[in-house]
């Protein structure tokens, strides 16, 4: 190459760190890539597109003196101590101005530990969440870069270049000051908890609910996907479906364990949701019910102790796949409702001013939770950046008026038939709390009163009251 500087070096050359390299170079930018595993660094060379400017290394120092200045590299490591070990064996090859991002799933608290570390040195240090796994990376992910918006600009060419296009626009935006773009990330990770766990409740309901087979779910979803429900995650559940085993003669999804596993970031989006406070009961569940999959022995004891209902659905199939449909739309929209809530709550308390039009946009397209509902959140916010949840938005008010009726219907019928829908329940239960002017809590204040004298508010006139309440 005429320059031997290059623009981008990556650390960690694993299938993410691969792909968002070559990346890279397909739009033009010389980049070189460091990992210790010399195997990592010729997969990298030999994957380059003829023509490109690819390099592996297996030396870190080696790769930093080849960057351009100001230098600008990404670690792809895993979350953790990894992410503190590459810094330390780091800082003493940077130099003043260079930007080091993160683009793992890190905690977003350990995020701002390391701004403010590096900091210190005159070093930028960016969190930035990339969504879109193996194949997002290579062709466009969604990038959802926090930090230091001076850095942002230095890098903000190379990543508007490789994000996914939705109508033209990169999915990548500015999303707020420090730990921000892990922050970010970490709330759509709880969302893609919680959607995912809903997709899995529609395939109980119309599997054990309405017995159809492997082949009838796959035609289901994939007309899903072709209406409002299009998004990702239901086109990839069309494609599993069909999926035959190369180890037998069954559907490869028959034959895979129901321990669903987990890397944690949805626990901490509800962890966070707790410290905040916010309530996201949808994603809390979807947590749940991943941590009692794990519980097999103890299930599958309990399937011997406790009579099933019966539990066919009694509903013709295809008003129930309608049904179902419905149901599927109310929680999808109830679980962004939540997560959106999060991020506007997180945003001021935190102080890290995350614009949450932005972080629509950008979620509508290469990440897993991109979804043709994501126009819907994107014009709700043009009509009110500063909506506190999307359900207070005329719009999504009458999206979900037109299939909550359904989704009554279907909750009822899968308590009744034993199925269990406690991502659906939590959607509606949630919902009609939160539409309702007055709640029960009330009485949890009178009993908090009764037994702690921790006071209470009244109705009708201001002030803080506490009462002698009588035994009876
Ligand atoms: C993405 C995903 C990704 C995440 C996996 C696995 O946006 O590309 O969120 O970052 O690591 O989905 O997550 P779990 O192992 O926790 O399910």
């Amino acid at each position: 190459m005429a320059n031997s500087l290059y623009d981008f070096g990556m650390i960690g050359l694993g299938v993410m760190g691969r792909n968002l390299l070559l990346n890279m170079a397909d739009h033009g930018f010389s980049v070189i890539g460091f990992d210790k595993d010399a195997a990592k660094t010729g997969a990298l060379e030999t994957a380059a597109t003829a023509g490109t400017t690819v390099k592996g290394v297996a030396e870190l120092a080696a790769m930093v003196q080849l960057l351009e200045r100001p230098r600008k590299l990404m670690m792809l490591v895993p979350a953790g101590q990894p992410v503190d070990d590459v810094i330390a064996s780091l800082l003493p090859l940077l130099e003043q101005g260079d930007v080091v991002i993160d683009g793992g799933n890190s905690h977003y608290t350990d995020t701002l530990r390391r701004v403010k570390q590096l900091r210190e040195s005159g070093i930028h240090f960016m969190g930035i969440g990339v969504s879109g796994g193996e194949q997002g990376a290579r062709t466009g992910p969604s990038i959802m870069p926090g930090g230091d918006e001076a850095a942002y600009a230095k890098v903000r060419p190379m990543l508007e270049a490789i994000a996914a296009k939705v109508k033209e626009t990169p999915c990548v935006a500015y999303l707020g000051k420090e730990g921000a773009g892990h922050y970010v990330k970490m709330v759509h990770n709880g969302i893609e908890y919680a959607i995912m766990q809903l997709i899995s409740e529609s395939y109980t309901l119309l599997q054990k609910g309405a017995g159809l087979n492997n082949d009838q779910l796959h035609e289901i979803f994939k007309n899903w996907n072709q209406g409002a429900l299009q998004s990702f995650l239901v086109e990839i559940t069309a494609d599993i479906f069909l999926q035959q085993d190369d180890k037998s003669d069954k559907r490869l999804v028959d034959v895979i364990s129901d321990k669903a596993g987990s890397k944690g970031t949805g626990k901490w989006t509800s962890q966070d949701a707790m410290e905040l406070p916010v309530a996201v009961p949808v994603i809390d569940t979807a947590v749940a019910m991943r941590t009692l999959s794990g519980y097999k022995e103890q299930r599958e004891k309990a399937a011997t102790l406790y009579t099933a209902p019966e539990t066919t659905i009694h509903t013709e199939t295809e008003q129930w796949t309608k049904q179902v449909h419905d149901a599927l739309y109310f929680a999808t929209i109830l679980s962004y409702a939540q997560g959106l809530a999060m991020l506007h709550e997180a945003s001021r308390d935190l102080q890290m001013d995350i614009p949450l039009p932005e972080v629509v946009k950008v979620w509508r397209g290469g990440c897993i939770i991109r979804s043709t509902l994501l126009e819907v959140f994107t014009q709700a916010y043009q009509q009110d950046a500063g909506l506190p949840n999307i359900l207070l938005d005329k719009g999504v008010a009458y999206l979900v008026q037109s299939v909550v009726d359904n989704t009554r219907s279907v909750i009822a019928q899968a308590a009744q038939a034993g199925l269990p829908v406690a991502g659906f329940m939590s959607a509606l239960s949630y919902f009609d709390a939160f539409r309702t002017g007055r709640m029960a809590t009330n009485l949890i204040q009178a009993q908090r009163d009764y037994f702690g004298a921790h006071t209470y508010q009244r109705i009708d006139m201001p002030g803080t009251f506490h009462t002698e309440w009588q035994q009876h």
